[in-house]
């Protein structure tokens, strides 16, 4: 009856993570360590720049680590997780919960679709996505009145330019990346 259980949490469990990562174009794949620390110096150049704590949205918060990170290095910072995912989603919420119930602040989750969400108060928003929605995303911003800048780890924001650069020390040479939105003439 357990093994049973088990087995059928299991099937749901991958078959909800294979439909989501076909629907939303990137697998959860957590942000590493390092990645973490990059972004974290990017926001507080960010922050240092503002001469304020920063609004921050992560557009596909994931399992949360990366939110998480920020949120705890800032506790002034306002920061909101959207994650569309429905597994991860529910992680990244009790995360949350538990940092909050741990003394923690600053830190909100969002479920739905990043594409969509309101960027309206957003200083800088934080981007570990696969390349086409980092282009679909950067389109979206590009289309407000004050686009923010935004943080992209692994990917480069087409089109913006590169503000700052943090190369990382790992296998794969990656790079968490500050880029600006200028219009053309
Ligand atoms: C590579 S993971 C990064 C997770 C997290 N940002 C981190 O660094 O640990 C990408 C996440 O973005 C989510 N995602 C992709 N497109 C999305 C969208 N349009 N709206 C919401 N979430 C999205 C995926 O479900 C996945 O969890």
């Amino acid at each position: 009856m357990v093994y049973g259980l088990l087995l059928a949490f299991g099937a749901v469990f991958l078959t909800l993570l294979v439909v989501d990562t076909m629907r939303l174009g990137a697998p959860p794949m957590p942000s590493s360590a390092r990645e973490r620390l990059a972004v974290v110096a990017l926001v507080e150049r960010r922050a240092i720049e503002l001469a304020r704590p920063v609004r921050v949205l992560e557009a596909g918060a994931g399992w949360g680590g990366l939110a998480l990170a920020i949120a705890r290095a800032h506790p002034d910072f306002q920061v909101v997780a959207v994650e569309g995912a429905v597994f991860p989603l529910v992680v990244c919420a009790v995360r949350v919960l538990l940092h909050h119930l741990l003394g923690g602040a600053g830190l909100t989750v969002l479920p739905g679709d990043a594409l969509r969400a309101d960027y309206a108060d957003v200083d800088v928003v934080v981007a570990f996505l696969g390349p086409e929605t980092t282009a679909e995303l950067a389109a979206r911003l590009a289309q407000l009145s004050h686009p923010p800048q935004v943080i992209s780890v692994g990917f480069a924001v087409r089109g913006w330019r590169q503000r700052a650069r943090i190369q990382l020390r790992d296998r794969w040479r990656s790079e968490a990346g500050l880029w600006v939105f200028e219009p053309g003439p």
